[in-house]
């Protein structure tokens, strides 16, 4: 479940996510064991190689130059060029492959997010705000980015070059290393602390993105200009989004500037040393225990290990401020599947006998069932009717038909064969629906009908097309069949975006037809045009038709009358208008 934004979350929470988190976001990488496993071998090779400066250094002092030993120098400064260039090229291969990691990662996570979503039923995209799923796979799987692709190299490298400093530095002078070690442990308390704020700060960020991509989303789509002009509501999302915008300036603030008073007391220390170590090596039971080279090429190390001793540090930081990216991404792919594929699926060769058995089904999150103890039997190539006001629930029968839901008790077959027993593929070729909402792809007409069904040919998309009453329609526009559509089909009028939604479904062939309010929306001249186009989708196929206007379902072989979820009366349209009920007075 979804935490309600803005609520802070508990201490447990916290800690759970946390413990949860790292071991998985370890597992994400485990099918790149091998790559990384080069990455720290590089980059172990180059830290050691990379160790022979200050002895090369100290060389150079101690005996080249005293002695005036040219050729010695010149191997020595041959030698100094050689271990940049060699770490240089190592540090190019080692970039390469970390990145490479680090982007399959993303790519899987996205993917996956990406696949989970696809499978969560219509009650998850109720729920969750549209830009909200945006913003989740672009801003939190792009915010791990440097996480994913630099933490191993920064742990591997940071590491190594430590500990062979420190092991250089000991083999020049353990006291001297030992004095230099001891501002370890405030170091590490200080980075836990600013660790924890920006976890808290990136949280936050996330979810002010989010609000900024819903905001984008309900503002700047067709439909929310669409509002936001006729209301005149502009200027308040105007406002919104500065609002979002402006918090956004202040996290990013706060992200950058946590911390940046421990980078600085930091550094402050770490230049204060070497001064600590020339005095100490000044002072009068250390003095000429150690040449001018040596304590040159240590406090040389010792600067050098300030950047990989903060560099581990900062992994953990950002390892843990990334976590709240990992959390909400986790939280997605952790959702359960609502509509389950089967283990074991039945096939059939469906004819299209429908069956409702003492069906009821609630709304997620509602007390009311929206559809109680409904029996209905539809034969194979027959037509039923539902009538009834709004909200009795015509339209959620027709969606526990497509199993956009499963029902909460009694079940639908076709066939014989339960719903939940077909494969989700099987289903949606046995099943079609037309809908009072039409969704076109932002694409050309025929791309559109082609989504249907990827393998038909332009000849019988065209049919389809002649079939749906549309077809001169289409032909008529600037490029044809090639036209594209505009967002959302808008540069399309309702009627004819109705039957190019017909023409579609005609494209996929199905044996039982679900029609809901497929009309309502159109006037009596495309009403006409339409009705003819679906009974021609209808013929020989089983149809559950939903219409406002009595007059287009009078031919059906059942009419049924929904009240309340429940089935008020049923009959052909003689027989209730006969029995004087509820139908023959909306007949009337
Ligand atoms: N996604 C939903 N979540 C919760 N309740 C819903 C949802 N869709 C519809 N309902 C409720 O279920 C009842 C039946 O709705 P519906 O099947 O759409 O009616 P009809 O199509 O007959 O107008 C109504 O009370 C409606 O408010
Ligand atoms: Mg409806």
């Amino acid at each position: 479940m979804a935490r309600p934004s803005g609520k802070k979350p508990t201490a447990a929470e916290k800690a759970q996510a946390r413990e949860v988190s790292l071991r998985r976001i370890g597992s994400l990488f485990t099918t790149h064991r091998w790559s990384l496993g080069i990455v720290v071998l590089i980059i172990v090779l180059s830290s050691i190689i990379a160790m022979a400066s200050p002895f090369l250094l100290r060389a150079v002092i101690d005996d080249a130059l005293p002695h005036a030993d040219v050729r010695l120098l010149v191997w020595l400064v041959i030698g100094m060029v050689a271990v940049a260039a060699v770490t240089a090229a190592l540090g190019v291969v080692q970039t390469w492959i970390s990145t490479a990691v680090g982007q399959k990662v993303m790519h899987r996570l996205r993917v996956d997010v990406f696949t989970h979503l696809q499978r969560q039923s219509i009650g998850f995209f109720t729920r969750t705000r549209t830009g909200e799923v945006q913003s989740r796979i672009t801003n939190d799987i792009g915010g791990m980015e440097s996480v994913v692709t630099s933490t191993a190299t920064s742990i591997a490298s940071n590491l190594t070059t430590a500990v062979a400093t420190v092991v250089a530095m000991a083999a020049l002078s353990w006291q001297l290393t030992l004095v230099s070690v001891v501002v370890l442990p405030p170091a590490i308390l200080l980075s836990r602390r600013v660790a924890q704020m920006r976890r808290e700060i990136t949280a936050q960020r996330q979810r002010e993105l989010a609000d900024l991509n819903v905001t984008i989303e309900e503002g700047l789509s067709i439909s929310g200009v669409q509002l936001a002009k006729t209301m005149g509501t502009a200027p308040a999302l105007i406002e919104r989004f500065t609002g979002s915008s402006t918090r956004l300036i202040d996290l990013e603030l706060r992200s950058e500037l946590a911390g940046r008073w421990r980078m600085a007391s930091m550094s402050i220390v770490f230049a204060a040393i070497p001064a600590v170590i020339y005095l100490a090596a000044g002072l009068p039971f250390t003095r000429g225990t150690m040449s001018i080279g040596t304590l040159v090429a240590f406090t040389a190390l010792q600067s050098g290990l300030f950047r990989p001793l903060m560099g581990l540090l900062n992994v953990g930081v950002q390892l843990t401020s990334s976590l709240a990216l990992f959390a909400r991404i986790f939280e997605y792919l952790d959702l359960t599947v609502d509509i389950q594929e089967p283990d074991q699926p039945v096939k059939i060769d469906a004819k299209g006998h429908l069956r409702f058995e003492d069906v009821t089904f609630a709304y997620p999150g509602s007390e009311a069932a929206a559809v109680a103890g409904v029996s209905l039997d539809v034969p194979a190539g027959t037509s039923l009717a539902l009538v009834g006001e709004t909200g009795s629930g015509k339209s959620t029968l027709a969606a526990l038909i497509a199993r956009l839901y499963d029902p909460t008790a009694g079940r639908i077959t076709i066939d014989g064969v339960d719903l939940r027993d077909l494969s989700l593929a099987d289903l949606t070729s046995i099943v079609g629906v037309v809908s009072q909402e039409t969704y076109l792809l932002h694409t050309t007409v025929r791309e559109n009908l082609r989504y249907a069904r990827p393998d038909a040919t332009d000849e019988q998309i065209e049919a389809a097309a002649r079939a749906a009453q549309i077809h001169d329609r289409i032909a008529a526009l600037p490029d044809g069949y090639d036209t594209q559509v505009g967002s959302r089909g808008h540069r399309f009028s309702g009627g004819e975006k109705q039957r190019i939604a017909i023409a579609r479904t005609l494209l996929r062939d199905p044996r039982i037809l679900v029609l809901d309010e497929a009309t309502s929306a159109l006037d009596n001249e495309t009403e006409r045009a339409v009705q003819r186009a679906f009974d021609e989708l209808a013929r020989g196929r089983t149809t559950v038709t939903i219409a406002h206007r009595l007059s287009t379902i009078r031919d059906a072989d059942q009419i049924v009358v929904v009240d309340h979820g429940r089935v008020l009366e049923a009959g052909t349209h003689e027989a209730l208008v006969g029995a004087g009920g509820r139908y023959a007075a909306l007949a009337a």
